[in-house]
């Protein structure tokens, strides 16, 4: 019999997480019913969000908790079609689903998967990094270009900070909000990482959080005020935005990393929404699926010229998924983290 692997959670962790908390099972690989394709994985995602689903119940709304002892439904992952019974599907096809940090998955077709994000479906990898679909032109991209929708962003031509710069989707919100025409201001959590956004991305400003003070630094950078913030942190981030905003300006909430491992701070000073008119707009990327043709036409145009990049860090095989997850959310990675299977 020949054997699959997936990763399995252990147990919740209370703080930090790390591998400990998950163990790697060998299973029987699955056979494919009618309607469904056998898929062998080759890459996988490593994802902020995932931390809030290692709890016994996931934040209201959101995707749910991972349960103890299964296999992680819910993380967006590329294959190669191994076997297929599934109208439309063949043998060699690269496809995304949602059944990740495992070597094999079966995935039935045409059933609407994490709200569309990660529904089977066949990639045109000619002349595309596969892995970019993990990127840009998957949900990292939705995220960068929906977040900016929602906040009427697309425009260009306003101050826009974006928090966690270098990550999986600040890395693209910062390019995409320098190729828009914004001035962009941006900040990250080493050195190496600003001076590639400083040097290469080439961003208005930019600043390391860890060693330069939020406030202060966000002043200097935009005396004028902030129009727009991106905000994946959270916590300090947030209550650093709120003073820097300018008057109507507006917040796109995708995330607040900071608070997901410990206790939640809450911003102190949000009666500067109300004194300055401010727009705080929560969104999730998958929830806006209709921009996602819209989105991977302009940034895979811009991949494709070079004017936008996808920066990536790789681990190789299944048993380092959770350290990949303990580093990106300790900030030891540098744009989008991705495990490859094979
Ligand atoms: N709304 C949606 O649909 C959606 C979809 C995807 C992701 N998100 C959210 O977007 C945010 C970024 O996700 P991502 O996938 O792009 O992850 P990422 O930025 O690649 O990785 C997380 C980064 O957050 C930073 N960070 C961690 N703790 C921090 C803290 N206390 N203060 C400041 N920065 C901290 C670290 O970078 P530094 O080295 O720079 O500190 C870390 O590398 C997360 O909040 C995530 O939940 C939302």
């Amino acid at each position: 019999m020949a054997f699959a692997r997936e990763v399995h959670v252990r147990s919740y962790p209370d703080a930090a997480v790390g591998p400990e908390h998950f163990e790697v099972v060998e299973v029987p690989v699955p056979t494919p019913a009618e309607g469904e394709v056998l898929v062998r994985n080759t890459w996988t995602s490593v994802d902020p969000g995932m931390r809030l689903r290692l709890r016994p119940h996931a934040p209201e709304g959101y995707f749910t908790a991972f349960e103890l002892g299964r296999p992680m439904d819910g993380v967006i992952t590329l294959g190669e079609v191994v076997e297929s019974r599934a109208e439309g599907f063949a043998v060699g096809d690269t496809v995304w689903h949602p059944f990740g940090w495992r070597t094999h998955a079966v995935v039935p077709a045409g059933v609407e998967l994490m709200n569309g994000a990660a529904t089977l479906r066949r990639l045109d990898v000619t002349d595309v990094e596969p892995q970019w679909y993990l990127g840009p032109l998957g949900a990292m991209g939705l995220t960068a270009w929906s977040g900016l929708a929602v906040v009427d962003a697309l425009k260009g031509g306003e101050t826009l900070w974006v928090s966690a710069a270098a990550g999986a989707v600040g890395s693209l919100v910062a390019q995409i909000g320098v190729l828009l025409g914004h001035r962009v201001l941006a900040s990250a959590g080493t050195d190496a990482k600003v001076a590639w956004l400083r040097d290469e991305v080439g961003v208005a400003g930019a600043f390391n959080h860890r060693t330069q003070p939020l406030a202060p630094t966000l002043r200097e950078l935009a005396p004028e005020g902030i129009d727009v913030y991106f905000d994946n942190v959270g916590g300090d981030h947030l209550e650093a935005a709120l003073d820097a905003m300018a008057m109507h300006g507006r917040i796109a909430l995708c995330g607040s990393v900071s608070d997901y491992e410990g206790e939640a701070v809450g911003p102190r000073n949000i009666f500067l929404a109300t004194a300055k008119h401010l727009t705080l707009q929560g969104f999730r990327g998958s929830l806006h699926i209709g921009v996602m043709e819209e989105m991977q036409r302009r940034l895979g145009g811009w991949l494709r010229s070079g004017e936008l990049v996808q920066r990536e860090t790789v681990y190789s095989g299944l048993e380092q998924a959770p350290r990949a997850m303990a580093d990106m959310l300790a900030g030891r990675t540098v744009g989008k983290t991705l495990v490859r299977l094979a």
